[in-house]
C-alpha cells in the first residue's frame, strides 16, 4: 500500500520511482518531444532519413498506446521553425513523411474515432500541404476519440507573437481595450486555444530541454526525459513515462495533495 506519507519521506529525486497509486489518475493531455531519429539511425549506420522514417512507426504506437490507456489528447512535434536550419535534404525528407503519413493513416486515424488537429505556423507550408492538412482535420472533427495534435512547423515564441498580433489588430480597431488583456485572453489567441494545457511532456533521446514547445502551455506540465531514442518508443516506454507522471505531486502553487 503506498500511503501519501509514506511518499514524502522519499527525497525528491526518489520520489519517480515510488509504486504509482492506482487510483492516481492518467494524463489527459500528453505532449512528446520526439527527439533522437538522427542518432538511432547513426548508431546503425544508417542514414538519417531512415531514422525518420522509423519515427513514424514509433507515432503510430504511441497513438495506439494513448488510446488504450485513454489520453483524451495526445501532441507529438514533428517539425520545430528552427528546423528550417536543417539541410533541404532532410527538410524535404520531414515534410515528405508528413504527407505520407497523413495520406497514409488518415483512413485509419478516422475508423479509430481519432480526431487531427495540426498547430503551426501555416505560412511558409505549400498550398498542397496545407489543403491536406485541412482534409484531415475537416475529414476527422467529429471525432471523439483521441485527439491527435500534430506540432507541425510550430514554434511557441512564434505562436505567442501572433497572438499578441491578433490582439493587437483588435485593439486598433478599436474592438479591444488593452487593459482587458489578461492570460486567459492571450491564451484564447493562441493555435492551442481549444485544447487543454498538457499534463505530461515526453522527451526523448536524452536531451533536457523544450526547444521551443508550447512554452505558454506548459507552465505547470510535468515533464519526462527518457534516455530512449525516438524510433525505439513503444508502449513498454510510453507507460513508464505516465507511471512516473502518476507518481508525482502536482502542487500548482499550492500546498499540494500531501500536505497536513
Ligand atoms: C527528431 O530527431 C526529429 C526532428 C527533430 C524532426 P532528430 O532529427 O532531431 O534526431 P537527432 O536529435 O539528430 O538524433
Ligand atoms: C525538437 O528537436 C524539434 C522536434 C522534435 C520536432 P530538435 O532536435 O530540433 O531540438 P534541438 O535542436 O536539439 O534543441
Ligand atoms: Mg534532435
Amino acid at each position: 500500500m503506498s500511503l501519501p506519507s509514506q511518499r514524502v519521506e522519499l527525497p525528491a529525486g526518489e520520489r519517480d520511482r515510488n509504486p504509482t497509486d492506482a487510483s492516481a489518475p492518467i494524463p489527459a493531455h500528453v505532449a512528446i518531444i520526439m527527439d533522437g531519429n538522427g542518432r538511432w539511425a547513426a548508431q546503425r549506420g544508417l542514414p538519417r532519413a531512415e531514422g525518420h522514417r522509423r519515427g513514424v512507426a514509433a507515432v503510430r504506437r504511441a497513438v495506439r498506446a494513448a488510446t488504450e490507456m485513454g489520453v483524451r489528447y495526445l501532441t507529438v512535434y514533428g517539425f520545430s521553425t528552427e528546423n528550417w536550419r536543417r539541410p533541404p535534404d532532410e527538410v524535404a525528407d520531414l515534410f515528405g513523411l508528413l504527407k505520407r503519413f497523413i495520406r497514409h493513416d488518415l483512413a485509419e486515424l478516422h475508423d479509430a474515432n481519432v480526431r487531427v488537429r495540426v498547430i503551426g505556423d501555416r505560412a511558409g507550408l505549400s498550398s498542397d500541404l496545407v489543403s491536406l492538412l485541412d482534409e484531415a482535420q475537416d475529414l476527422t472533427r467529429r471525432n471523439t476519440g483521441l485527439t491527435l495534435v500534430v506540432a507541425f512547423n510550430y514554434g511557441g515564441r512564434q505562436e505567442i507573437a501572433r497572438a499578441a498580433r491578433a490582439l493587437a489588430r483588435l485593439v486598433r480597431a478599436g474592438q479591444l481595450d488593452p487593459e482587458a488583456i489578461d492570460a486567459e485572453m492571450l491564451g484564447a489567441a493562441l493555435d492551442t486555444r481549444d485544447i487543454p494545457d498538457p499534463d505530461l511532456v515526453i522527451r526523448t533521446s536524452g536531451e533536457m530541454r523544450v526547444s521551443n514547445f508550447l512554452p505558454w502551455q506548459t507552465a505547470y506540465s510535468e515533464f519526462v526525459f527518457l534516455p530512449d531514442f525516438w524510433p525505439d518508443f513503444d508502449e513498454r516506454t510510453f507507460r513508464g513515462a505516465v507511471d512516473q507522471f502518476r507518481g508525482r505531486d502536482r502542487r500548482f502553487g499550492g500546498r499540494g495533495a500531501q500536505a497536513v
